[in-house]
């Protein structure tokens, strides 16, 4: 999609759809649409969506106007929300074209971040997964989509501006990346499939650059977590580094990448275990973020590293029971095979350390306790270290990306000690599952600062007019904050 920003009154614009944000604190509607009939009468609360069918010649063929409730409590999910509403329209209308009057005046902070919620939320809302549709199908569309979002801004289109709205482009569209890889089937996204991407990403971007170990190297390495693992699965598994070498500190990205996750021995019930395919949703927006931020060219280093297998059952499988030694050397006993998410982080966090990364995020579809706990709204943050907890939570606020911390404990750390080996991957107490599986993680990060984000429930149906039922990306656009953050912080 493309995105222009314009000095141009949004009369002006040529453009399919015309979209006039509304506040209730406006009494009437700009004198340029009050001839358009019914303006007068559209709602203004938030959500309220008026479309209506201008008859003067040469205007836009639709109007929707976008109710955005109090002005005071106006935020960037509303937009985002709002966006969605209108790129909707947009989609039932066939309109290729769209163009939005920018709801606050001035080049200010608000007026940036405003663009950058309307171009992220209409871009979010403008995926769309039918590519196993047959084109006589009544859900296969043949229209390519909205191909050109314009935003007149109301005043003068400065460089800040258009470095945020770039950044708020190339965010959702790694983000919708990531959704295709978390909606794609697991005979499709397979480990050597997200192996592919990572060096595709690293052909297209200059900054990057692509490893790829497989299981012999892991072997060789002492990645016992990631072997374990993968000993059921005909697929072969892949330790995927993508690093972006830009300036100053490295920040490590980890991202959970079991491409299917059955359970293993320890197997799953069959009701939903389809969405397993999803289980690499931590691994693709690390990925596709690693990609925008090289794409941005933001000035800060990154290590990505992505443990991918799947997680199957088998006569080679690994069993409850059975000790493995990870890469830093601690044992572990397997005592349930669907707590796996834990048992190859816990091979690449060590590895991510080893291979110098300065502070590291992970993201892993970890546990169904986060459901439980924080539903599909918050993601589970976990950290040893309160600056970087605070940076990950402020760039989560932002992208409305939000994540709720929860506490690590010495009481909670002593469930994860094993019986006949130093840890055990899952406690017959069950007791704080979410926190229980980040005391585990924490035993590979040292004094590294860490944070862990539990996305087992916002990865996908969340819901939100924006994302909608599927695959969220949640990450991408939060990861990509984030960097921004840290390198601006580096001077
Ligand atoms: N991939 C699952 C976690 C998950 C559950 C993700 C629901 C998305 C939705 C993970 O590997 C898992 O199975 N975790 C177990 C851990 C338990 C065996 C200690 C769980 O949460 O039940
Ligand atoms: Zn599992
Ligand atoms: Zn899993």
């Amino acid at each position: 999609m493309q995105v222009e920003l314009t000095q141009t009154p949004l009369a002006e614009i040529d453009a399919d759809l015309h979209v006039l944000p509304r506040t209730d604190a406006e009494a009437a509607v700009p004198k340029e649409f009050a001839q358009v009939p019914g303006a007068d009468d559209a709602k203004t609360s938030f959500k309220a969506v008026t479309l209506l069918r201008p008859e003067s010649d040469g205007g836009p063929e639709r109007l929707a106007i976008v109710g955005l409730g109090d002005l005071e409590g106006l935020d960037g999910e509303r937009l985002r929300v709002a966006a969605a509403l209108a790129a909707r329209e947009a989609k039932r209308w066939k309109c290729s074209t769209i163009a939005w009057r920018l709801p606050v005046k001035g080049s200010d902070e608000g007026s940036r971040l405003a663009v950058a919620d309307i171009i992220a939320g209409t871009i979010l809302a403008d995926y769309r997964f039918d590519r196993y549709k047959s084109a006589s199908d009544e859900n296969s569309d043949e229209s390519k989509g909205i191909e050109r979002l314009v935003i007149s801004v109301g005043g003068e289109v400065d460089d800040a501006m258009r470095t945020e709205a770039e950044t708020a482009r190339v965010s959702a569209l790694a983000a919708n990346q990531a959704r295709e890889l978390q909606q794609l089937p697991s005979n499709v996204v397979t480990p050597s499939y997200l192996a592919e991407r990572a060096q595709e990403l690293a052909r297209l971007h200059p900054s990057l650059s692509c490893d790829v170990l497989d299981r012999d190297d892991m072997e060789r390495l002492g990645m016992g977590g990631l072997v374990a693992v993968s000993s059921g699965s005909a697929e072969e598994p892949k330790l995927i580094v993508l690093r972006h070498t830009g300036s100053g500190e490295t920040l490590g990205i980890v991202g959970k990448g079991v491409t299917f996750d059955s359970g293993g021995i320890s197997i799953k019930p069959s009701r939903g275990m389809e969405e397993m395919k999803m289980d690499m949703s931590g691994a693709s927006a690390a990925l596709e973020a690693t990609g925008a931020i090289a794409e941005l060219g933001l000035p800060i280093s990154v290590l990505c590293v992505i443990p991918s297998t799947e997680n199957m059952p088998s006569g080679t499988a690994v069993k409850p029971g059975d000790i493995i030694t990870q890469l830093n050397g601690k044992t572990v006993e397997v005592n349930n095979t669907d707590a796996e998410g834990r048992l190859i982080l816990a091979d690449a966090l060590a590895y991510s350390v080893e291979q110098g990364a300065d502070r590291i995020v992970d993201l892993a579809t970890l546990t169904g306790a986060v459901l439980v706990a924080l539903g599909s709204t918050y993601a589970a943050l976990i950290s040893n270290d309160d600056t970087l907890a605070a940076e990950v939570e402020t760039a989560g606020r932002r992208t409305g990306e939000i994540a709720w911390r929860l506490p690590l404990h010495p009481e909670f750390k002593e469930l994860t000690k094993g019986k006949e080996a130093d840890l055990t991957n899952a406690s017959s107490k069950g007791k704080a599952g979410t926190i229980y599986a980040a005391e585990f993680l924490e035993e590979f990060v040292g004094d590294t600062p860490w944070v862990h984000l539990d996305i087992a429930g916002t990865a996908w149906d969340v819901g939100r007019d924006y994302v909608g039922s599927g695959p969220t990306g949640y990450g991408v656009r939060l990861l990509v904050d984030l960097a921004r953050d840290l390198a601006s912080k580096q001077g």
